[in-house]
């Protein structure tokens, strides 16, 4: 019989970026299943209007409990900022997203208290990191930018080579497009500097596959700070707490799920990120009627 604490985690985002968080929690809880899913058709969110990404984020979490899964990190911060709170008021099974953990590291790392935070544009507006990082440390002036080619170039980067992720990233820096992925950069990260932070938020779960270039215009004294890892600690401290996590016997069987027309792309980029193959065998593909006909649980 399947227990709750043989039940996978499920994990959320408008596409593969939300592999980066996925991945923090299959590192370092080995023995957890993850459920996967990638809003590929529907992606980019940030652009869209917060009720819209809300009623996204309803969806994708009630199918996602219609599967079975103990808990849902909603991996996306777009999704986060708009449809956090909705989604825990509707479910019964406890959901985390990924802004409140970055703040909280943040706050933990900048010691003269200027902060930077990037993100997509629904996330910026709605204000979510700096009522975060305040709420914690109310001394902290918070200096956000909407920053939403970031993840155009990500999406553009990965379609160009594959393995290991970050190198790409690295080396595409210069290359491939006009204007080059570097100026886009520095075009958004300078006026940053110039608000002499020290510590900047990835707030999108795309950008951490930026860290190299982005390090490289900050240059290494401002600290990137993405919340992947202080997620995955979470997700293992709610899970101890609730006495579900999985049985130190028990070998991961990770599951995904896409709206994606090209599957075969999902499953390419999907494996680079998440650094674990996906084979087509455990991945559906999940028709927009099927969420769109998701009813209140
Ligand atoms: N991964 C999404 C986030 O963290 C950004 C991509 C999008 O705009 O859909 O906000």
């Amino acid at each position: 019989m399947e227990t709750t604490s043989s039940l996978p985690i499920g994990v959320f985002d408008s596409g593969v970026g939300g592999f980066t968080v996925a991945r923090e929690i299959a590192d370092r809880l080995t023995h957890e299943s993850i459920f996967y899913f990638g809003d590929t058709l529907r992606c980019p969110y940030g652009p869209r209007s917060p009720e819209e990404i809300q009623t996204f984020a309803l969806q994708i979490s009630k199918w996602l409990c219609r599967q079975g899964v103990k808990l849902i990190v909603i991996a996306c911060n777009s999704a986060t900022a708009t449809g956090l709170e909705a989604v825990q008021r509707l479910l019964d099974v406890p959901v985390i997203g990924v802004i409140e953990p970055g703040a909280r590291a943040a706050v933990q790392v900048t010691t003269a208290r200027r902060v930077g935070v990037i993100g997509t544009i629904a996330t910026i507006e709605s204000g979510a990191y700096t009522r975060a990082i305040r709420s914690l440390d109310a001394g902290i002036t918070v200096f956000s930018s909407a920053t939403p080619r970031f993840v155009e170039m990500v999406e553009q980067g990965l379609r160009l080579d594959r393995n290991p992720v970050e190198d790409i990233m690295a080396q595409a820096a210069e290359i491939f497009i006009r204007p080059t992925f570097s100026e886009i950069a520095r075009d958004y990260l300078n006026p940053l500097k110039r608000c002499k932070i020290d510590t900047l938020v990835l707030g999108c779960t795309h950008y951490p596959l930026l860290t190299p270039l982005i390090q490289s215009v900050l240059g290494s004294e401002i600290k990137i700070i993405s919340s992947a890892e202080e997620t995955a600690r979470d997700v293992a401290d709610i899970l101890a707490r609730r006495r579900q996590l999985a049985p130190a016997t028990s070998r991961p069987l990770h599951r995904f799920a896409t709206t994606a027309k090209n599957p075969a792309e999902f499953v390419s980029l999907g494996s680079a990120i998440f650094r674990h193959q996906i084979h087509e065998d455990v991945l559906s593909l999940v028709p927009l009627q099927e969420l769109e006909g998701e009813k209140a649980i």
